[in-house]
């Protein structure tokens, strides 16, 4: 049943007609839970009650699979707009965005551009940018554009997903650039042609890609909400004495607060994710993919209670 649900919220996280209908009627069914809220003022006062609480965030203005001009373009005004805003408030905050929103899916050349005008303000600003990752079908496009911006920029970081074959080579090849990457099991559909079907091989490859990252020398975020994943990193970084400069944990806003809170409180660097804005569709259906027991929220936001 659990599988059958989480295939159904993925499937429907992909679907572009409930997408635009999301956008257009604003946060519903309990998304609020998880996005901090539609406008970027919501997503700054989010920022810094969590500052207050000594948790630095990377700020994320939703959107996703744009496919015309007009709106990569937006989005790229959005981001520039959240990196001036972060850095006039003060606030610790880092930027994520989705190279699709930049317009990956028009052409690269469209998306270079949109990427340097944010580099070109985050470099001004002092503001980290990562580039999340999306589906393995633009895995290489993503990792390509990560390469060719990383030689020209210094605030750029990406994510590698567990879940996929191929990111024990991608680790490798990538440290020549000692990229800043984060981790993540991964969060898309995908086939078992190219990414492991089962969750122990997700979680062993996890543990196996924590480990090279940080014996590269790299810094590393590692992103889960998964206690087996973070006890492991603890001894991993004990045992070979890697400074806490060099990792921090990151887990997402609204998902398990308290044990973002103990690990501050144990002194590691603990990054919220804070997503906002219209399109919060995609992003809410693969919450609730990953944890069916969220469904209880969607429930209640349907019922208004
Ligand atoms: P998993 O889902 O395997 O859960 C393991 C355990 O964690 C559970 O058994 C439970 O104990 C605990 N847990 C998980 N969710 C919980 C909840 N809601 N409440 C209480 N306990 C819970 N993906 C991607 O493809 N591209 C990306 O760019 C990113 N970026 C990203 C940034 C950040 C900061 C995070 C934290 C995650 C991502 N992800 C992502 C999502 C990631 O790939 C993955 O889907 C989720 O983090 C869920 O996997 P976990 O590692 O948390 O463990």
């Amino acid at each position: 049943m659990e599988q059958i649900l989480k295939n159904f919220f993925l499937f429907m996280g992909q679907n572009k007609v409930a997408t635009k209908m999301a956008k257009k009627y604003g946060l519903r069914f309990g998304a609020g839970r998880f996005v901090a809220g539609a406008s970027l003022e919501s997503s700054l006062e989010a920022i810094k009650k969590l500052n207050a609480e000594n948790l630095p965030v990377t700020i994320d203005h939703l959107g996703e699979f744009v496919d015309n001009e007009e709106e990569a373009n937006e989005m790229t005004n959005h981001c520039i707009e959240a990196i001036k805003a972060i850095s006039n408030q003060n606030l610790t905050s880092q930027l994520s965005l989705k190279l699709t929103s930049m317009g990956l899916d028009i052409s690269r050349e469209m998306v270079l551009r949109n990427m340097k005008r944010i580099l070109e303000v985050a470099d001004e600003y002092d503001v980290f940018v990562t580039i999340d990752m999306e589906d393995e079908s633009r895995c290489q496009a993503t990792l390509d554009i990560f390469k060719e911006l990383k030689s020209q920029y210094e605030n750029i970081g990406t994510v590698l997903q567990s879940y996929l074959y191929r990111t024990v080579e991608d680790i490798q090849e990538l440290d020549s650039y000692n990229p800043n990457l984060r981790l993540v099991k991964g969060a898309y559909k995908e086939s078992p042609s190219v990414a492991f079907p089962e969750k122990k091989d997700v979680d062993e490859n996890f543990k196996k890609i924590i480990k090279m990252h940080l014996l590269n020398g790299n810094y590393t975020a590692i992103a889960t909400h998964d206690d087996k994943m973070i006890e492991y990193t603890k001894e991993l970084v004990e045992k070979h004495n890697i400074s806490r400069d060099q990792f921090e944990f990151q887990m997402l806003y609204g998902i398990r607060i308290d044990r973002q809170r103990e690990l501050r409180d144990e002194g590691y660097t603990m990054r919220v994710y804070v997503p906002y804005g219209k399109d919060w569709y995609g992003y809410f259906m693969r919450r609730l993919a990953e944890r069916p027991a969220n469904v209880a929220f969607v429930l209640k936001g349907i019922l208004g209670k």
